[in-house]
């Protein structure tokens, strides 16, 4: 599930929000998982990975992971993303463009305050994309990190939110012999531009 919070009421978030709830509607697994790709500019190249969309604040798209990962030295050095989003419950396919920046100490803090101990002990406890000598040695820092937690256990510096806030949004839905609808709503001079695209 995704939080939506206060969204802006401009046309782009207004048709999200009805596919959402349509996606919803129609059972659809795994609704909040996107993908975000990434430039990588040391190596020149262009990553992929899903991440589970927790909330849309406003015009923010909020997401939390390790800020040591692969995907936090690429978001540090070149902010722009590509996100997608299928449901194909509804034949449908979101496409973002978007600028990314970690969310307010004070969010992650908050975030992270209520979620389970387990889920913050294996937040706690993984160098997130550094390699390991066993799957067992994984288990077993999982497993010492949730015996030292405390009730109150703080949130590590090197985990938090993210925040991205897209300037394109494509609409595409699958319709019979291909006749697919493309709608671009892209930000000009401050204002939502509806386009039709071919399919
Ligand atoms: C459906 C799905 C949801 C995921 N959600 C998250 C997430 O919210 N945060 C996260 O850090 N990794 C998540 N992952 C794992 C990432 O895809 C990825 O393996 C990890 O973040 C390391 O990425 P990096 O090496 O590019 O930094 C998810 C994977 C899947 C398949």
């Amino acid at each position: 599930m995704i939080e939506l919070l206060n969204l802006p009421s401009e046309a782009p978030y207004k048709k999200l929000e009805t596919l959402y709830h349509q996606a919803l509607k129609h059972n659809q697994r795994g609704v909040e998982a996107i993908s975000i790709s990434s430039y990588d500019s040391l190596s020149g190249e262009v990553e992929s990975r899903f991440v589970n969309l927790k909330y849309i604040q406003g015009n923010e798209w909020i997401f939390f992971s390790n800020y040591s990962s692969p995907k936090a030295s690429q978001f540090a050095s070149h902010d722009q993303i590509s996100v997608l989003i299928h449901w194909p419950a509804l034949n449908t396919q979101i496409r973002l463009k978007a600028k990314i920046q970690k969310t307010s100490p004070e969010f992650s803090d908050l975030h992270f305050k209520n979620r389970s101990k387990e889920k913050n002990a294996l937040a706690i406890s993984s160098a997130q994309s550094q390699p390991v000598t066993s799957f067992d040695a994984v288990k077993e820092r999982f497993q010492s990190t949730l015996a030292s937690m405390t009730s109150d256990q703080e949130r590590p510096e090197y985990w938090g939110g993210y925040s991205f806030t897209p300037y394109y949004f494509e609409f595409w839905e699958g319709h019979e012999n291909r006749l697919n609808k493309r709608q671009v709503f892209s930000i000009q001079e401050g204002s939502w531009i509806a386009q039709l695209l071919q399919p």
